[in-house]
């Protein structure tokens, strides 16, 4: 299976895969998709750093990539404003009586309760992210993908990246952005349809990705996301004009996700997506201060009771909520999970190592691809 973007990135299937998690990432390239790390969980560069290396030491040498979020406009970073006094202290109070209300338990002493897990969301973090990304480039040229989740990236990062042999991709809800991003210099447009978990905007995938196929002609390649957890949606995807598969929610189910997990068997956040139906999810602005469709849970329930606070805006948001996402990742309760998921969600039932996954794709994929052409036969 082949486009002409998995030959440019010398991989074997045009399957791209955002995680947050290293060791999913490595397995979706050593499968020979591409696996794209997600970066705005690491609070310190030198985390991101180490986490990078170990990726180098086990992908045998194959490309992956990174995600950045880099949002176009925080008006308060770098003025004088303290973040922290421009939350409410309603907003304060009602996070704190929801989690005692759902028996989250406060972190254990010596937890971070300061900067848990917000900090990638902040421009110069982000940053430091790019910095930290590129000298791995350099150093080791397995890295060939730089995304950028909320806008285009700035024109020195796109540059800083060409200059390294690094393609830049950024997520498009809507025509305008795609066509904006390409104007600032960008390769690689990411379809991400309404269905899609995390940011989203509002036309399904049906309809955005060829709407931006067609918008961007020749002048950028399309990855479809938003939806896509099949053989028979990535046949979609292809036959609508993209050149490749960019998927999120599918691989949080993966055997290798690592990440809060407890003990042997699926993790409580696995639990979650596993018993998840397709119906299961809302988009919401309570997760960033963007709308993000997040996994429908008693927590997202809280948001929505009558009396709750109106969100606030990114990053104040995120600063709000980051210590309470910490504590209930901690909980190991599956009705209270805080967590990004798309509304293929519903066909996430089984926890299968990530070679398995890929396969499986490839083989429907060409099932797929059998019945279309039998129709011309
Ligand atoms: C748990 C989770 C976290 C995500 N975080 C990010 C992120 O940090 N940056 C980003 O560009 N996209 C993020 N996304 C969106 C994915 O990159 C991708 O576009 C989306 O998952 C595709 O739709 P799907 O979930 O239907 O596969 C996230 C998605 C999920 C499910």
């Amino acid at each position: 299976m082949k486009t002409d973007l998995s030959e440019k990135f010398g991989i074997e299937y045009p399957i791209f895969g955002f995680t947050p998690s290293a060791h999913v990432a490595a397995a979706i390239s050593r499968a020979g998709g591409l696996g794209v790390l997600g970066c705005v969980r690491f609070n310190e560069a030198e985390e991101l750093d180490e986490v990078l290396e170990w990726m180098h030491e086990n992908t045998d040498g194959k490309p992956f990539g990174v995600d950045v979020v880099m949002p176009a406009k925080i008006p308060t970073e770098g003025s004088k404003v303290d973040l922290d006094s421009m939350i409410p202290p309603e907003h304060r109070a009602f996070v704190e009586r929801t989690l005692d209300d759902l028996g989250v338990p406060q972190l254990p002493d010596g937890g971070d309760r300061v900067n848990t897990g917000v900090l990638g969301w902040l421009h110069s973090v982000a940053r430091s992210h790019v910095d930290i990304a590129m000298e791995h480039a350099r150093k080791y040229g397995q890295i060939k993908l730089i995304a950028n989740a909320l806008g285009s990236p700035p024109e020195d990062v796109i540059g800083l990246a060409h200059e390294n042999g690094v393609q830049v991709a950024a997520l498009a809800g809507a025509k305008e952005h795609a066509l904006s991003h390409v104007n600032a210099g960008v390769d690689i447009v990411i379809a991400q349809g309404y269905e899609g978990g995390g940011h989203t905007g509002e036309v399904t995938s049906m309809i955005l990705w060829p709407e931006l196929v067609d918008a961007l002609g020749d002048t950028a390649p399309v990855l479809a996301a938003g939806g896509v957890g099949s053989g028979r949606q990535m046949a979609a995807a292809i036959a609508l004009g993209a050149q490749g598969v960019w998927m999120g929610t599918y691989w949080l189910t993966a055997a290798e996700y690592e990440l809060g997990a407890t003990g042997d068997g699926p993790s409580t956040v696995q639990q979650a997506l596993l018993s998840a139906t397709s119906r299961d999810t809302v988009r919401r602005r309570i997760y960033s201060g963007k709308p993000a469709r997040l996994l429908k849970t008693k927590w997202t329930d809280a948001w929505d009771a009558k009396g709750a606070p109106e969100p606030l805006p990114m990053p104040l948001q995120n600063l709000l909520v980051g210590e309470a996402h910490a504590r209930i990742s901690q909980a190991a309760d599956p009705e209270v999970v805080a967590m990004p998921a798309g509304q293929i969600v519903g066909r996430c039932n089984e926890i299968l190592p990530v070679e398995e996954m890929i396969s499986g794709l490839v083989a429907e994929y060409k099932q797929a691809a059998s019945r279309i052409q039998a129709t011309l036969d």
